[in-house]
């Protein structure tokens, strides 16, 4: 498919998808936004992406935050639309995906580009990295997830001094807070968030869909994660990687999963 504001590369399992604005250091305008959901669909669905890697285009910046030119003339509808709309088409639907998403986070990663990372499965981040929600200094809130998911990964405390001081958080800072659960160089960044998908890419790709909804099922209203957990348990037991991994593992061999 072709885009105008992003690229999407498929090599040996794993699709890359890099948000490609770097004039205006990657950041999301609708257009962008609805690119992203329709290459995080078209990856999900393809049954050879078995990781999907997210990143920013140029040395500066992974996303320095929603297209500020786009919304500053915008209502209290307008507004509330625009949240809702964003984290059903871009921040939910990549934090329910059933294949895992890993951001490769390149530099400014601020606003609804943090919260982007955030709506990821994980995160790694290169040295310059830097992470923030400033919304309040433009007199608005977190819109895209921010003001919930980041108190689940940080802590309470940290979101609120992170939310409320608007500042920004070098990568060390992230990594001592558990934003992100690598920091390397900006060379290495790509490399070693390939080589944790090798990982991934070894497992079965049915048993962890399964368990990224046990886990995702902790931070749903109205849902009970042990309760998630038993269901998406017993379904695996019906599944052919189920059969494959369990006798490879009796055979002594390594597992070759069918992906059913
Ligand atoms: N929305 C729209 N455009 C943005 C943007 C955003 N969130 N962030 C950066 N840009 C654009 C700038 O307007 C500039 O465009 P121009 O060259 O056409 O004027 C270009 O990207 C480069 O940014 P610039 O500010 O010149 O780079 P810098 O190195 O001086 O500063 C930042 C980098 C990240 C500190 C600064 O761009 C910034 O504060 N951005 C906004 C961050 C933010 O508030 N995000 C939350 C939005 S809700």
């Amino acid at each position: 498919m072709n885009y105008e504001n992003i690229l999407s590369n498929f090599q040996n399992g794993i699709t890359t998808i890099i948000i490609n604005r770097p004039n205006k250091l990657n950041a999301l305008n609708r257009d962008t936004i609805q690119e992203l959901h329709d290459a995080f669909k078209t990856a999900n669905k393809d049954k050879n992406t078995k990781v999907i890697i997210l990143t920013g285009s140029g040395e500066k910046a992974f996303v320095a935050g929603a297209d500020i030119s786009e919304f500053s003339d915008y209502d209290v509808t307008e507004g509330a639309n625009l949240a809702k709309q964003g984290q059903e088409l871009l921040f939910d639907f990549v934090a329910d995906l059933s294949t895992p998403v890993i951001a490769a986070v390149n530099g400014f990663a601020l606003g609804g580009g943090l919260e982007l990372a955030m709506a990821c499965h994980f995160r790694v981040a290169s040295d310059n990295a830097k992470m923030g929600l400033p919304e309040v200094s433009l007199g608005v809130i977190p819109g895209y997830g921010g003001t919930q998911r980041l108190p689940q990964l940080v802590g309470k405390g940290r979101a609120m001094e992170m939310v409320m001081t608007a500042g920004m958080i070098d990568a060390n800072t992230a990594l001592n807070y558990g934003l992100v659960n690598h920091v390397t160089t900006q060379e290495e960044l790509i490399p070693l968030v390939e080589k944790i998908a090798s990982k991934i890419k070894r497992n079965s790709s049915v048993a962890i869909k399964g368990a990224i909804k046990a886990i995702n099922a902790n931070y749903k209203d109205g849902k009970n994660g042990f309760k998630e957990e038993i269901k998406q348990f017993g379904k695996c037991f019906g599944t052919a990687d189920f059969t494959e991994g369990t006798t490879a593992f009796l055979e002594k061999r390594k597992a070759d999963f069918p992906g059913e």
